[in-house]
């Protein structure tokens, strides 16, 4: 059925959650159509851009991100976004509620809001958003068809065991809180990036290029790409929107006894090799 998206829905209560992406210009047709149409939007932007762009389109927009300034514990402040968003649909009202990036990429809030909307009988849809590992394989030319991609939250890949596929690429989310356990804090534990090094180091070699990957959240910047050998890692300047990409260090090998169960060998499919190639 057709969403239109023009009408407010002022009895029922509703949730939308969508995501603005990390930079101004990213911002799709259908969510900015929704934000117009609710009558609450609550927001969790990540530039002056974004968060004014919003405001001009519904000018009834409450910023979730006060809830970092309150002093809470990282669970805390997602327990607040979740319960205010909760409270507002819960009124009858139609709420649209806008993240950074994709708005189900590493955001627990809209999730426990929306299950418990859902297990509530509200009507909850989520429509996605560019998160950074779209604009990591745009900026640094990583195509996940090449080698596959591993996708990480970088202190949960630190301390679970994981049999790490050196012939993969790897992406590290929230690299800035490596090893901060507390979950009180916005900054690496103090042994985070040396032990995470010390673990790269178990599944690839220790002068491996690996790269401090941020995409620009305001027009007119350039990403920030920093290659360095993973031993350089633990000193490393990041961030909170420091993602890190490791690249694949060598390449898979064929598993024989699967290409026989198709009835197949290598040479069947030696051309796979030049499937890129192009002669201009
Ligand atoms: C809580 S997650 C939110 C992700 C977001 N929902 C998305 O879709 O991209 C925060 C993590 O996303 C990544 N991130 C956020 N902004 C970024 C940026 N501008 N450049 C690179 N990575 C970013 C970093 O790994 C950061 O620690």
């Amino acid at each position: 059925m057709a969403r239109d998206y023009n009408v407010k829905d002022t009895h029922n209560g509703r949730l939308t959650i969508a995501g603005c992406g990390l930079h101004p210009g990213h911002m799709t047709l259908e969510t900015q159509s929704l934000i117009e149409a609710a009558e609450t939007v609550l927001l969790v932007a990540p530039n002056p851009l974004s968060i004014q762009h919003i405001r001009q389109l519904n000018a009834n927009t409450e910023h979730l991100g006060r809830f970092y300034n309150m002093g809470y514990s990282r669970p805390e402040i997602y327990r607040q976004m979740a319960l205010r968003i909760i409270e507002l649909v819960q009124q009858g009202q139609s709420v649209c509620v806008v993240f950074y990036g994709h708005p189900g990429v590493f955001v627990s809030s809209t999730r426990m809001a929306g299950r418990v909307l859902s297990e509530r009988g509200y009507p909850v849809t989520m429509l996605p958003g560019i998160s950074a590992d779209a604009c990591l394989y745009a900026d640094l030319g990583l195509d996940p068809a090449d080698t596959g991609c591993q996708s990480y939250e970088s202190t949960r890949f630190l301390l679970t065991r994981r049999d790490v596929d050196n012939s993969a690429a790897l992406i590290l989310w929230q690299l800035g809180l490596t090893g901060e356990h507390s979950m009180d804090k916005f900054e690496p534990g103090k042994k985070g990036l040396a032990a995470l090094s010390r673990l790269l180091q178990q599944s690839y070699p220790p002068e491996h290029q690996v790269c401090l990957y941020e995409a620009p959240t305001l027009p007119g910047f350039e990403p920030r790409k920093d290659w360095m050998a993973l031993t350089d890692l633990a000193p490393a300047d990041v961030n909170t929107i420091t993602t890190l990409y490791v690249p694949a260090c060598q390449e898979p090998s064929f598993a024989a006894e699967r290409l026989a169960w198709l009835g197949l060998n290598e040479d069947d499919i030696r051309h796979w090799d030049e499937y890129e190639e192009i002669e201009v």
